[in-house]
């Protein structure tokens, strides 16, 4: 390859040749929508730490996703904000078959049959304590009694019509217990989306807040169950273990500063891979776009387009809805 024979801007000289020289795109069937759910009707709050979005009613997400789901969007992922009222220590109200979640699940699924609806599976928005697992009288995170409820939370959720479980509370071995759980009870078609390579991260202060955990979790942090940001082989494993479990996709997460975990996935594996461009992330991007100091629309299909560069399947984001209205209008 020598100068001047090969001139690579011969590729980039205008939009055509670009779009034919492009080795990835971003198409509304990568996004997956997060919203944070509100009990009651036409409510919708603001989130301080994270502008432009909101905790809304499920009469209003409805309204929201009308002509999203025409425009195109394959799946929402539901994350409850739950009155302290129902939080407690053994986070029995996770599985309550009449709870925010499993209420929310039945009406999306009998308006929009074909959106997919993911759902959380973890203790964090009903435990008092504010983490993922049951605790002890030390506060240790206990595993295996864990498993059991989030093996209950799973199911109930599959019960409601959910298409997709997405155990996000990085317990050892929960994908098998649930699989199982779902192979005995004839809910096989279930999907399950482990969160596989999910780390102990600050990113995701913002969401903390958004569903209202922070205050419960206090100066406690998660570090004895999500991964540490230090390591990547480590994920290789985590990923591995959830697959031979059963898991029918994985994720990554936080998103923009693991690209390389996602790229590293992408290599070893072949089941479907998600990431998830977490509650800090969009708090910093779009502070920036607030200030004006990044162009909106610019930093977000960018920074998304990057993580189809690494090798994502879909892309967990609450720009999702921006992103498919741009999409459509183009
Ligand atoms: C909890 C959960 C978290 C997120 C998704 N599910 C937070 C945590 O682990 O504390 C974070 C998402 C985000 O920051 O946008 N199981």
């Amino acid at each position: 390859m020598q100068f001047p024979h090969t001139r690579k801007r011969r590729l980039r000289k205008n939009q055509s040749i670009r779009n034919l020289a492009a080795e990835h795109t971003l198409t509304a069937n990568d996004l997956i929508w997060p919203v944070f759910i509100l009990d009651g009707f036409n409510g919708s709050e603001q989130i301080a730490s994270m502008p432009g979005v909101s905790r809304m009613s499920v009469d209003l997400l409805i309204d929201k996703l009308e002509g999203l789901v025409t425009k195109g969007l394959n799946a929402v992922a539901l994350f409850p904000v739950v009155d302290k009222a129902f939080k407690s220590d053994d986070a029995s109200e996770a599985w309550n078959p009449e709870g925010l979640v499993q209420k929310a699940v039945k009406s999306l699924k009998s308006k929009f049959p074909e959106l997919l609806v993911i759902t959380d599976v973890a203790l964090d928005p009903y435990t008092s304590h504010g983490q993922d697992g049951i605790i002890n009288d030390q506060g240790e995170i206990l595993n295996d009694v864990t498993i059991r409820a989030l093996v209950m939370q799973a199911q109930s959720h599959a019960d409601a019509g959910a298409d997709i479980v997405a155990p996000s509370d990085m317990m050892d071995g929960r994908i098998g217990e649930i699989r199982e759980a779902f192979e005995n009870k004839k809910r096989h078609n279930t999907a399950i989306l482990a969160y596989s390579a999910k780390y102990a991260s600050v990113f995701y202060g913002p969401f903390r807040d958004a569903v209202g955990s922070a205050a419960n979790l206090g100066k406690s942090s998660k570090e004895t169950y999500q991964m540490n940001p230090a390591n990547a082989r480590e994920a290789i494993d985590e990923i591995n273990m959830d697959i031979e479990e059963g898991a029918d996709m994985i994720m990554i997460k936080p998103g923009m500063p693991y690209l390389d975990i996602i790229k590293t996935a992408k290599e070893y594996f072949n089941v479907p891979i998600c990431a998830y461009q977490v509650s800090g992330e969009y708090a910093m991007l779009q502070s920036a776009i607030n200030n004006g100091f990044l162009d909106e629309k610019g930093a977000i299909m960018e920074s998304l387009l990057c993580f189809k560069r690494a090798g994502c399947d879909a892309i967990l984001t609450y720009y999702a809805d921006r992103v498919i209205n741009w999409l459509s209008d183009t």
